[in-house]
C-alpha cells in the first residue's frame, strides 16, 4: 500500500560534521537530500539523465539534531512533457524518543535529459547506457 507521504526514497544518518555550532544540521545538508531523493524518485519514471531545473518551496519547519536518522518521502505532483514536480517531505527520529517529526517540506521540479543533454519527454524508451558509465571511469 502507497505510504500517505509518498514513496520512500532515502534514509540517512545526521553526523558531527553536518552541523553548526548548535548542534542543528545545517539547512543545505537538507537541501542536498531533497536534491538526491528527488533525482532518487525521477529516476524511477525513466531511466535519463535527470537534472534539478527548480526548487519551487522549501520549509523547515522544525531543527534536525545529530545523530537522528532522516527519511525522505517523495510524491509526483505533476507532470509536463520532460518534468516533473515532486514533493519532498522529509521527518527526523528523535534520537531519545524514536518519535517521527516533520521538519523540511519541498517542491522540486526535475527534468530529463536525454542522450544530447536536451530536454526529453520522460516517458521515452530509456536514454542511458553503460557506455556513458564507462566513459566516467
Ligand atoms: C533544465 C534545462 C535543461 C531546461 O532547459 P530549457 O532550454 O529551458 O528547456 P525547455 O524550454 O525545453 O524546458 C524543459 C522543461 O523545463 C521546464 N522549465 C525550464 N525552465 C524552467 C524554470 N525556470 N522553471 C520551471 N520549469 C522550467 C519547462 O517547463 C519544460 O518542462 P516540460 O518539458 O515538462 O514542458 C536547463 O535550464 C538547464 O540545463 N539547467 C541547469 C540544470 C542543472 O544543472 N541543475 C543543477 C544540477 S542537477
Amino acid at each position: 500500500m502507497t505510504h500517505p507521504d509518498g514513496e520512500l526514497v532515502l534514509r540517512v544518518m545526521t553526523m558531527p560534521r553536518d552541523t553548526n555550532h548548535s548542534g542543528t544540521v545545517f539547512g543545505g545538508v537538507i537541501m542536498s537530500y531533497i536534491d538526491q531523493a528527488a533525482y532518487v524518485h525521477a529516476r524511477t519514471l525513466g531511466l535519463h539523465r535527470w537534472v534539478t531545473v527548480m526548487v519551487e518551496r522549501i520549509e523547515f519547519v522544525a531543527p534536525v539534531y545529530v545523530g537522528e536518522l532522516v527519511t525522505l518521502r517523495a510524491t509526483t505532483l505533476m507532470t509536463g512533457r520532460s518534468s516533473v514536480t515532486i514533493r519532498i517531505l522529509v521527518d527526523a527520529e528523535r534520537y531519545s524518543t524514536g518519535k517521527h517529526v516533520r521538519v523540511t517540506e519541498s517542491i522540486i521540479k526535475m527534468v530529463a535529459l536525454g542522450a544530447d543533454h536536451k530536454p526529453i519527454a520522460f516517458t521515452s524508451p530509456a536514454t542511458l547506457s553503460s557506455d556513458d558509465v564507462e566513459r566516467r571511469t
